[in-house]
């Protein structure tokens, strides 16, 4: 059997690092080249070869795909929801040509599979809110969800016209304290936690009841493997899998993190991305993913509140 050789696009993002340790876990540290646009992230320094790529060069991407032998790559680089309002024809052109260049050399270098996520952000507000469920009506208003969805459609795309084997997840919220993420709507729920243990307190740029979809990056980056490694006969959607393991506002998780640190404050400042979040779902109903893979979360809110809390008070050097 041909050894797999993994390119991760983006691997210094929120998802990147531990998606990248996991798969060097996985497949050994030399089978899995970490690539990104900004200098090599500090988590990933001398656990496995890293170059410096920008993910819309198309030759550059080629050349290391052939140097390299990849037989797998994770697309990962991308602009989210509120950083791609601030430049919607930036957030296109970057999240949709990266996307289209990686399915082309899927076909040209016969790579046996892609990853590509997607996100709660391809439905909008005409979508049923709650539980929304795998096939429903989607009219996302975001730059970002537009790119998504139409990018799902082209991951639809080459699979049955050129028998690619592309598999995609619609993260929700992702939650983490190894990485952080960047420019998205669901941050805040990343940023609290830091603000808990530094400050005591955080004003919410989104209102006391929006709830949101969210998970913890141990269940998503679980839940990614558990998809590219299950058989190919029991993907059935190529499109992409909606996922879910939690919904709650910031005033639950306030009330979370209260619990572990009772003086904590939270106040509210909406900006412009409650605007967003009040057009995707609150809830997601992810029994497809459950029936054709086995996904199961672990996490709730309660959970990930006491292991985010442990981990960031030691990467934080907090008391
Ligand atoms: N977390 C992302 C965002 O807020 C959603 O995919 O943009």
């Amino acid at each position: 059997m041909k050894k797999e050789k993994v390119l991760i696009v983006g691997a210094g993002g929120q998802i990147g690092v531990e998606l990248t340790l996991a798969l060097r876990k996985l497949y050994g540290n030399d089978n899995v080249v970490a690539s990104d646009i900004r200098e090599e992230h500090a988590l990933l320094k001398g656990t496995g070869p890293f170059v410096i790529l920008n993910a819309m060069d198309a030759t550059a991407m080629h050349e290391l795909v052939k140097k390299d032998g990849i037989t797998q790559i994770y697309l990962l680089a991308a602009l989210l929801s509120a950083t791609g309002e601030k430049d919607p024809k930036k957030a296109w052109d970057i999240n949709m040509n990266s996307l289209l260049q990686v399915l082309e050399l899927g076909v040209q270098e016969k790579l046996t599979k892609i990853y590509w996520p997607s996100s709660i952000a391809v439905f909008g507000p005409t979508t049923p809110r709650q539980e929304t469920p795998q096939k429903t009506i989607v009219e996302p208003r975001t730059v970002y969800g537009i790119s998504k969805y139409a990018g799902e459609l082209w991951c639809q795309y080459y699979n049955q016209r050129w028998g690619l084997d592309v598999r995609s997840l619609r993260y929700p919220g992702l939650i983490s304290w190894k990485s952080e993420p960047g420019g998205g709507t669901t941050d805040y729920a990343v940023e609290i936690y830091h603000e808990a243990l530094k400050h005591g307190k955080y004003t919410s740029f989104l209102s006391e009841n929006t709830y949101l979809p969210m998970m913890y990056m141990d269940d998503a980056i679980r839940g990614t493997i558990e998809l590219m490694e299950a058989p190919a006969e029991q993907i059935k959607s190529r499109m992409s899998y909606n996922l879910s393991a939690m919904s709650f506002s910031p005033k639950e998780i306030a009330a979370a993190i209260q619990k572990h640190i009772p003086d904590f404050k939270i106040d509210y400042a909406p900006d412009f991305r409650q605007q967003i979040a009040d057009g995707w779902p609150q809830s997601i109903d992810d029994s497809a993913a459950r029936k054709d893979w086995d996904w199961k979360h672990q996490f709730d809110l309660e959970k990930m509140t006491a292991d985010m809390l442990t981990h960031l008070k030691e990467s934080l050097q907090v008391a």
